[in-house]
């Protein structure tokens, strides 16, 4: 038995990158999936890459900082399915600003890494909750917690989504809802090779990582995976960091000058 079989999951930003590689995984588990993007959904190549029926992938085409949008993405899930099993929060918006920034790029970062899991928890809440055993997964990032130079405005929303799902786990664990959040380190996607080479990446990766390659995005969609299924099952309020020991090295790396 797979383990989504009979079960529909609805991602945010499940057109490209990890949200695409956790939409496969879904689907090659069995799952129904809706999928919420500004961008189209290549239905043809995830439903093959998964070998299923081209039915059991669903789009909206819209952006989670409208709850509008948010709501025909349910819509979607419960006309199609019947059912809402799984919310992945993963969409981003990727502006990065500090002092410079204008209102418009903390707006659009907010709305959407923010505002965005916030809009699509209460538009999915009542078929989450019906299910039974609901479960939310939000994207955050190792960025959360560390600082990196000019970015207030990107890291600061992965901080708040940190906070916000401990809030949301709190509140929805009555609903037998569980709330987690993954954080992927520096993961390897599409975006990623078109401002950079894949060398160059790993090159300066590897050495700090604890393990010897960089991250895939189906290494983050494993981890979304295990925590939307029954193995999760006592798992809430938590924080699973898919990044190969990079948090967890120390400023001196892999010396040791002693
Ligand atoms: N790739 C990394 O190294 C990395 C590291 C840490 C965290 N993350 C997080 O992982 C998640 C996925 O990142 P990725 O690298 O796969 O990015 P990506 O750009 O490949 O995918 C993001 C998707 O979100 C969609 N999107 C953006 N704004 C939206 C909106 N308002 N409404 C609906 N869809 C919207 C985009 O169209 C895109 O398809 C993000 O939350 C990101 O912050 C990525």
């Amino acid at each position: 038995m797979r383990r989504f079989e009979d079960r529909v999951a609805v991602v945010t930003g499940g057109a490209s990158g990890i949200g695409a590689a956790a939409v496969r995984e879904f689907l090659r588990e069995g799952a129904g999936v809706v999928v919420i993007d500004l961008e189209p959904v290549d239905r043809e190549s995830l439903t093959g890459a998964a070998g299923c029926s081209p039915g059991a992938l669903r789009s909206v085409r819209g952006s989670v900082a409208e709850p509008a949008d948010c709501r025909k993405a349910v819509d979607e899930a419960l006309n199609a399915f019947g059912r809402v099993d799984c919310l992945v929060n993963n969409a981003a918006s990727f502006v990065i600003a500090s002092l410079d920034g204008a209102k418009e790029d903390w707006e659009a970062s907010w709305s959407t890494n923010v505002m965005g899991a916030v809009n699509m928890v209460k538009a999915a809440l009542d078929p989450l909750a019906e299910a039974g055993s609901g479960a939310i997964v939000n994207v955050a990032s190792v960025v959360a917690v560390v600082a990196k130079p000019g970015a207030w405005t990107y890291h600061s929303t992965k901080g708040a989504l940190l906070s916000v799902t401990m809030c949301m786990a709190l509140d929805l664990g009555v609903h037998g809802i569980r709330v987690n959040t993954v954080s992927p380190g520096w993961t390897w996607t599409e975006a990623t090779a078109e401002v950079m080479d894949r060398r160059t990446y790993e090159d300066y990766l590897i050495p700090r990582m604890m393990l010897p390659r960089v991250g895939e995005t189906i290494d983050v969609a494993r981890a979304v995976l295990f925590l939307c299924s029954d193995d999760a099952s006592f798992i809430t309020g938590t924080d699973l960091k898919v990044d190969g020991g990079y948090s967890a090295m120390g400023p001196e790396g892999k010396s040791n000058p002693f």
